[in-house]
Parts: structure tokens; C-alpha cells; sequence
């Protein structure tokens, strides 16, 4: 039986007996990483640095989520705002694939330039097993690297810390409920963030947009599972398309703005399927996305297809 108690005084006996200097890791918020910058800094405090990247591209209210959890925890971290930096790197990139290779660069830049700022010697990282044993061979460059835009160059000359390199999910969790971090029942979340629900160019007011329509979104999803008029999707969100349609406003027709809403069904991603929602919830976030948000909304559709052929987001 795993027990977590022993598991951290174990691990931060072991981490305080070998990071002799400091010692940088990103993160997000997500559980994995949460949970080593914690245990790393029961081992050496202040001589850690957690590092949150504010890119501009994150979910309504998501930077104070963050900024509370780490302040509650006592960790010693800092929230790097360099917003301007990545709008200033997508401006003009309309393509989904620079948009990420973009926005993980700059991440890249960001991130090292804290790292020398601070002196660090170490780079901690949240690998957890399945991250390493579904690649296949435990070869250790195909970890979280390829799908998270925190993924970091290997030759930072940085040596690795992996706390929880043998832990599998469930016993994160029980270390993570042990050490007071919340585990959270969030839905997956991709790396490049707003930018790719933003089809086109990705800038303060366009993801501002997709931002507010998709707490609407999160909003009526969740109320609804909560309140047993459905159970709530794996996955959930709204995309800022580059279409004007006709409208009516007042008495003139008008061109406005389309939102589509995803809703999906999965187990890992690999295929899904369109979430059966309830017109009169699809209906509630239309009417709030187009009456709530001054963005020239006038059009919500609803996306009715699986993956294959299509995929979960639209970039
Ligand atoms: P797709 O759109 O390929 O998405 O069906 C499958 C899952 O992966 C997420 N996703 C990403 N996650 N970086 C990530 O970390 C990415 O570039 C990326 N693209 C898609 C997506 O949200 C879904 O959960």
C-alpha cells in the first residue's frame, strides 16, 4: 500500500541531501508540477523558484487561481508576465502549427532567461511514470516536452530533478491530497491555450473574445452537471471563427461575429465523440454569448462532429 507519508518525508530527506544550489521549475497549475514544486521546496525553500509564465492566452481568472494555490502552499514563486511577448511573437501567424511553435519558443526564451536571472543549477520537472512508460522505451526525450508548450530544451545545461519520476497518477493524487494541494477536477487544456480557439491571428482582443465565450461555456456546462440535467463533457470550450454573417440589428441587417461550441465525449483523446448537450443549454449559452459579451456576436453553432475525421480543437 502506497503511503504518502513516507513517500514525502523519504523524498524531501533525499531532495534537501542532493540539490546543493537552486533550482528553477515551471508551472502551470497542474497537479504534477504543483506537487514537485512543493516537495522540492520543503527541501530547500528559498532557493527555489517556481516560475509561472502569465502568456496572456489563459482561461478566465486562471493567473489568481494560481497566484492563491501557491500563496496557500507557501511556495516560493513568481509570476513572470510577459504577455506582450507572445502577442508580439503571433502577430500576423495564422497558421496552427507556427501559432504553437511560437508560442512554445517564446515560452522556451522566457522561461531560460528566469532561470539565468536566478542562478539556477537544477530544473525540476512533474514527469510522473506514464509520462515516460507509454512512450514506449522510457526513452527520456520523448516526455511531456512534445505535447506541453513547457516542454524545454535538453541542452540548458540544467541538471534534472524528477520527484515523482516513479509515481503513477493516483498516488500523485494522494500525495498531492496529502501535502494540501488541491486536486483539480478540471478538463484537459491544451499548452498553446486560447491562441489555437482563436482561428486566425491570435491578439489581445480576439483572445479576449474566446476567453469570455468560453467561461460562458464552462459556466452553463458545469451548472447543468451539476444541477442533473447532463453529465459533464470531457471536454468543453468555444472557438472565435474568422466568419462575419448577416444579422439583424434593430432594424438593420448587420454583420457580426461567429462562436462555435465544442463539447466532447473521450477517454484519451485519440477519438471522440460530439457531447449530446441539451438544446436548452446550448440554448442559454448562445443567448449569454450573444446579449453578455460586447463583441459583436451574432451567430452560435454548435459543432456535431467526432474525431476521426475531425479532431477535438479546431487548430
Ligand atoms: P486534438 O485537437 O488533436 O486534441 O483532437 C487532442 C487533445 O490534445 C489537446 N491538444 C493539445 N495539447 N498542446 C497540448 O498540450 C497542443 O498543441 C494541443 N493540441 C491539442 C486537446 O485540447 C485535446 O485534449
Amino acid at each position: 500500500m502506497f503511503d504518502p507519508r513516507a513517500f514525502v518525508e523519504e523524498k524531501v530527506d533525499e531532495l534537501r541531501r542532493t540539490i546543493t544550489g537552486k533550482a528553477i521549475i515551471a508551472c502551470s497549475g497542474g497537479v504534477d508540477s504543483t506537487v514537485a514544486a512543493v516537495l522540492v521546496d520543503r527541501a530547500i525553500g528559498e532557493r527555489l523558484r517556481a516560475v509561472y509564465v502569465d502568456t496572456g492566452l489563459m482561461r478566465k481568472g486562471e493567473t489568481e487561481e494560481v497566484r492563491r494555490m501557491f500563496d496557500r502552499l507557501g511556495v516560493h514563486y513568481r509570476i513572470v508576465d510577459a504577455s506582450g511577448e507572445f502577442f508580439a511573437a503571433l502577430k500576423g501567424q495564422v497558421d496552427p502549427e507556427r501559432k504553437r511553435k511560437a508560442i512554445g519558443e517564446r515560452f522556451i526564451r522566457v522561461f531560460e532567461r528566469e532561470a539565468r536571472e536566478f542562478g539556477a543549477e537544477y530544473l525540476v520537472q512533474g514527469t510522473i511514470a506514464p509520462d515516460w512508460i507509454e512512450s514506449g522505451d522510457g526513452v527520456r526525450d520523448t516526455i511531456k516536452s512534445h505535447h506541453n508548450v513547457g516542454g524545454l530544451p535538453k541542452d540548458m545545461a540544467l541538471r534534472l530533478v524528477e520527484p515523482l519520476w516513479d509515481l503513477y497518477k493516483d498516488e500523485v493524487r494522494a500525495v498531492a491530497r496529502f501535502l494540501g494541494v488541491e486536486v483539480s477536477e478540471r478538463q484537459p487544456f491544451p499548452g498553446p491555450a486560447l491562441a489555437i480557439r482563436v482561428i486566425g491571428e491570435a491578439n489581445p482582443e480576439s483572445v479576449g473574445v474566446v476567453r469570455e465565450a468560453c467561461a460562458i461555456v464552462e459556466e452553463e456546462l458545469e451548472a447543468a452537471a451539476r444541477n442533473g440535467s447532463m453529465v459533464r463533457p470531457w471536454q468543453y470550450f468555444a472557438v472565435l471563427l474568422p466568419v462575419q454573417s448577416v444579422g439583424v440589428q434593430g432594424d438593420r441587417r448587420a454583420y457580426g461575429r461567429t462562436i462555435a461550441i465544442r463539447a466532447v465525449e473521450s477517454v484519451d483523446a485519440m477519438t471522440a465523440a460530439f457531447s449530446r448537450v441539451p438544446y436548452d443549454v446550448l440554448e442559454r449559452i448562445s443567448l449569454r454569448i450573444t446579449n453578455e459579451m460586447k463583441a459583436n456576436v451574432n451567430r452560435v453553432v454548435y459543432d456535431i462532429t467526432n474525431k476521426p475525421p475531425a479532431t477535438i480543437e479546431w487548430e
